[in-house]
């Protein structure tokens, strides 16, 4: 069972990065995997337009976010929700017994930067979680301008998920001043699941270094103690390492701006299909994702039924809804290495099979 998955993650895995995969194993504490580790550093710290370290995490992204607030929350964290991701986000703050209050916004509406300057203005604060695009609303939030109040709030340490933004758009993590940007394998990057990237400032180690609780898997230091030695701090998943190294390979090899450029101009293949079919997008289109559309569902088209016939007829996938936009909104991915022909095909067999399964 093998077809063309157009849902946003996981997302399509090349060929290449399959065979890379299957690199016998190494043990983690030998020099092949220390050369292994250092020989991505450069391209990771690149891909991030930072010098701080990126540290390779075992699990997949919640791993991460979970215990990015475990490392650096002391007194209060700001959860900016505006979609089942950063709500979610919350509840995870909650659920480790921390202090924490939501800035709550609808499904599909971008953070405003001047509700994060007001909120942080209390000085409650001491840590905020920004999601960079919320996949289950296909919405992209203002990063710069966030990035810009932040750097007014200098005791509050930010923690950035890019988790379907990483490496389609130019992320600049040291000239916004983000302490922690953290990232999943399965989405952008076009890995299989399993891997999650967290890229740590020394402001943020330091904090660590004064939290209690902190637990072992997830800890900062442990993390930036292993990384001096070009090692994690337990068994990683190697089959996925060797994945990264091997489409680290192959971005550099496209250029960035140009795989920033593909991201865009694939987006806005879908975006044409979906003005042309009638259709609008959940958020605003300027806070529209580059990396999917989430579209409004305004033709009552039968969404599961489409996408078994999209599946049956076409080897393709989409995604008909998530969490309480099922059914009211689908979502079309282009992250990844989608090309200009894969989106292409995708959207003539959704041209195909409109008129049978829209109600309207
Ligand atoms: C923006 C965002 N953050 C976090 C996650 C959680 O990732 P994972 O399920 O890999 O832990 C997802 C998954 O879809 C996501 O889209």
């Amino acid at each position: 069972m093998s077809y063309k998955l157009f849902i946003p993650g996981p997302i399509q895995v090349s060929e290449k990065t399959y065979r890379a995969m299957t690199t016998p194993v190494i043990g983690h504490r030998s020099k092949d995997f220390v050369e292994l580790f250092q020989a991505i550093q450069p391209s990771l710290q690149k891909l991030l337009y930072t010098q701080d370290p990126v540290y390779l995490s075992t699990s997949s992204a919640w791993g991460v976010m979970e215990g990015s607030l475990r490392n650096v929350v002391k007194k209060k964290v700001l959860n900016c929700c505006s979609g089942a991701f950063s709500d979610k986000w919350y509840d995870v703050s909650l659920r480790c017994g921390l202090q924490a209050k939501e800035l709550k916004y609808e499904w599909g509406t971008p953070i405003d930067p001047e509700d994060i300057r007001k909120e942080l203005s209390t000085g409650e604060y001491d840590a905020i979680t920004i999601i960079h695009n919320e996949t289950s609303t296909g919405t992209m939030n203002p990063l710069e301008e966030i990035a810009a109040v932040l750097r007014e709030f200098p005791e509050v340490i930010a923690i950035v998920d890019t988790v379907s933004s990483f490496s389609a758009l130019k992320i600049d993590k040291d000239a916004l001043g983000l302490d922690i940007i953290l990232t999943g394998s399965q989405k952008a990057l076009a890995l299989p699941p399993g891997l999650a990237l967290l890229s740590v400032s020394e402001k943020a180690l330091k904090r660590a270094e004064t939290v209690e609780n902190r637990g072992y898997y997830f800890d900062f230091i442990e993390f930036q103690k292993n990384y001096e030695k070009g090692m994690t701090p337990s068994t990683p998943v190697i089959p996925l390492i060797y994945a990264l190294k091997s489409k680290l390979e192959d971005i550099f090899e496209e250029g960035l701006e140009n795989r920033y450029a593909r991201h865009l101009r694939l987006n806005n293949l879908v975006r044409e299909w979906v003005s042309k079919n009638g259709m609008e997008l959940l958020p605003a289109p300027e806070y529209g994702s580059v990396t999917l559309n989430c579209i409004k569902n305004l033709r009552e088209i039968d969404l599961p039924k489409l996408n078994e016939a999209l599946k049956s007829r076409y080897n393709c996938v989409i995604d008909g809804g998530y969490g309480k936009l099922k059914g009211k909104a689908f979502r079309i991915s282009n992250m990844g290495d989608e090309t200009d022909e894969t989106m292409a095909e995708l959207l003539s067999a959704l041209d195909s099979l409109l008129p049978e399964f829209a109600a309207k």
